[in-house]
């Protein structure tokens, strides 16, 4: 009897740690069916040197509760975001996103390198199915041009898609998609384990004109602006000789 107890005893342990072990370790994350039907949509609006990248996540069905997303967007040398200006946006509009170096807003294009941004996507509240996030970019100045050409075109690569659920501790690795390391938030408090999704579609990387000035208005934009100048230090100086300096 001791040893009929033992033994069922025993199995029953044997039984729930198996079963833990399915749950726990076996894996949570993706189904590849689920993520087939995942796309991501990238669009500029605006124009001129300030402009508006909306970023999307579509599902198929509702977004699932705890699924987390980030867009790895990189960003060329001649656009430039201004952490004072997300800053605000974070507290009035609840924009998510996070640089990982200092960006000069002053730098002209020919002298910046590119950067990534972290954008975190938020829940649309007219549709359940998406995620989103509206990123102002603004276009560095550019070289001014010698051949008459009114535009520079800066193009912006597609962004990569991250993926994560918050209940799911040891997210499964699906191949073709990674297991990654990436900050959890736009906080940056901590490092998530994220799936990096190898993307099925052909993503064409988006193209802006940036408005770019004349070498050849130079001398004229130059001479008109001393012209006013020392036309005002005339006004100026004719008035203070004809009046003096006595007070009225
Ligand atoms: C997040 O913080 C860590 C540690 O402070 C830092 O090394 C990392 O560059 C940060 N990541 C981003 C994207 O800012």
């Amino acid at each position: 009897m001791e040893v009929r107890t033992n033994v069922v005893f025993f199995c029953f342990i044997c039984l729930s740690l198996w079963y833990h072990g399915e749950v726990y370790s076996g894996g949570c994350g993706f189904s590849e069916d689920w993520l087939m039907q995942v796309t991501v949509s990238a669009e500029i609006q605006k124009s001129g040197f300030h402009r508006e990248l909306v970023l999307s996540v579509h599902c198929a069905a509702d977004v699932p509760d705890d699924l987390q997303a980030l867009l790895l967007q990189r960003l060329p040398g001649g656009i430039y975001i201004d952490s004072y200006q997300l800053s605000s946006l974070q507290q009035d509009r609840g924009l998510q996103v996070l640089l990982d170096s200092e960006i000069d807003l002053e730098a002209p294009a020919y002298s910046s390198s590119g950067f990534p941004a972290f954008v975190f996507p938020t829940r649309d509240v007219g549709d359940t199915n998406r995620l989103w996030a509206k990123v102002p970019i603004h276009g560095r100045y550019q070289r001014p041009s010698g051949s008459g050409q009114k535009w520079e075109q800066v193009y912006i690569e597609a962004p990569q898609l991250l993926l994560r659920f918050d209940l799911c501790k040891e997210l499964q690795p699906l191949p073709p998609h990674k297991l990654v390391e990436a900050p959890c938030s736009a906080l940056n408090i901590s490092m998530c384990i994220w799936l990096k999704i190898h993307h099925w579609q052909d993503q064409q990387a988006m193209r802006i004109e940036i408005p770019v000035g004349h070498q050849h208005l130079m001398v004229p934009v130059c001479a008109g602006t001393l012209l006013v100048t020392l036309l005002c230090f005339g006004l100026i100086a004719r008035a203070v000789l004809a009046h003096g300096f006595s007070q009225p």
